[in-house]
């Protein structure tokens, strides 16, 4: 995907959400969070902590709370300045469930049924395939359509959630006129599926922890796991970019080429002739190095709990306003009486 430029006068708008379902680790940083920051100069930005999704997956309580506030910590720490940015926790601006509703009808049982990740989700929890998770995009529409945002950035997939949104936006304007800004999913280009260290063919997730690094992991563990992530047992052991016959290490070299921006044959020409031994623990050191200030900040923000706070009601109040003007903008065209 191209660079996005805003050089319009109007500021474009950007969007997204992660789900406190689990610690957020180098999958969410390099596919989402690293995209995110440092935009707010060009950009009207709105990141939220996507608490209503998570319960379509059951959830210990106490630890969705302080997850979620972690999650707040960690945004800020990594760049998001919640004075340029709006910072908000999903469940404190009602109107994303109310356009959620309204949503649900106007998609259909087949393109639910096609989404991957409710595939995937009922397939790993048959004994809770509920109602929120076969609509749980449907919500993701509303959180994105309610703040009429240019750029939704995302890792790979969630595009297919984006793409549904989008044809929700044709149908309901091809009704309506135009109601909803029509969002582009805005994924990287290194990054957008950084894949398990000891699964190279499945996308790092909380599920498998040990191929898995969290953003406020200690340097030690870190280390360890990457010096442990399955390459290939091929008898050449160089490192070269080959996702179909390396994909551990071409998915070590995406992450090496994220965090240190150097090209594929830059990494190529470096580690030329040296072998995985030495590669494995230079990928550490600068996941390592990228990822140390964002948990040293992160620690310090958590202790401020007045602050974290502060941030999360004031993004709020924000969120509410720009979401309550499109939700009533939807509910006077479909015909619901005002208020
Ligand atoms: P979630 O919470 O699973 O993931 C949050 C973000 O991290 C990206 N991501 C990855 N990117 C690269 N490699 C990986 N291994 C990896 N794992 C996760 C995801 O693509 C995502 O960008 N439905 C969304 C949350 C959501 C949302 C929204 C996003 C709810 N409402 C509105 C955007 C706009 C989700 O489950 O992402």
């Amino acid at each position: 995907m191209e660079e996005v430029k805003n050089t319009a006068a109007a500021k474009k708008v950007m969007l997204s959400g992660i789900q406190p379902s689990g610690d957020l680790h180098l999958g969410n940083y390099l596919g989402a969070i690293k995209n995110w920051g440092a935009r707010a100069d060009e950009f009207d930005c709105f990141y939220f902590m996507a608490d209503m999704h998570t319960i379509t997956v059951r959830q210990t309580p106490a630890d969705l709370r302080r997850r979620t506030l972690e999650q707040l910590a960690q945004y800020i720490a990594c760049g998001l300045d919640p004075e340029k940015n709006t910072l908000f926790i999903q469940s404190h601006v009602h109107q994303h469930a109310e356009l959620g509703w309204v949503l649900n009808c106007y998609t259909q049982f087949g393109e639910l049924s096609r989404m991957t990740q409710f595939k995937d989700k009922s397939a790993k929890h048959k004994d809770n395939i509920n109602g929120g998770l076969f609509t749980y995009p449907t919500l993701m529409a509303a959180d994105i359509l309610l703040y009429q945002p240019d750029f939704v950035p995302v890792g790979e997939d969630q595009k297919q959630h984006v793409e549904l949104t989008r044809n929700i936006v044709q149908r309901f304007n091809g009704i309506y006129g135009d109601v909803f800004k029509m969002p582009e999913p805005y994924i990287p280009k290194t990054g957008a599926r950084v894949m398990g260290l000891t699964t190279p063919d499945s996308k790092m997730s909380k599920s498998i922890p040990e191929g898995c690094v969290f953003l406020l992991e200690k340097p030690e563990d870190i280390l360890r796991k990457f010096k442990r992530a399955v390459t290939d047992s091929d008898t050449e052991r160089c490192v070269r970019f080959d996702p179909a016959q390396k994909p551990g290490v071409a998915n070590l070299m995406s992450i090496y080429a994220a965090v240190t921006g150097k090209t594929f044959e830059q990494i190529e020409a470096e580690f030329d002739g040296k072998g995985y031994g030495a590669f494995k623990p230079c990928v550490g050191e600068a996941v390592v190095e990228t990822l140390r200030p964002i948990r040293e900040e992160a620690e310090r923000i958590l202790k401020d709990k007045a602050y974290l706070e502060s941030v999360y009601k004031n993004g709020a109040e924000r969120a509410a306003y720009v979401a309550e003007k499109t939700l009533r903008k939807v509910y006077k065209k479909i015909g619901f009486v005002a208020r």
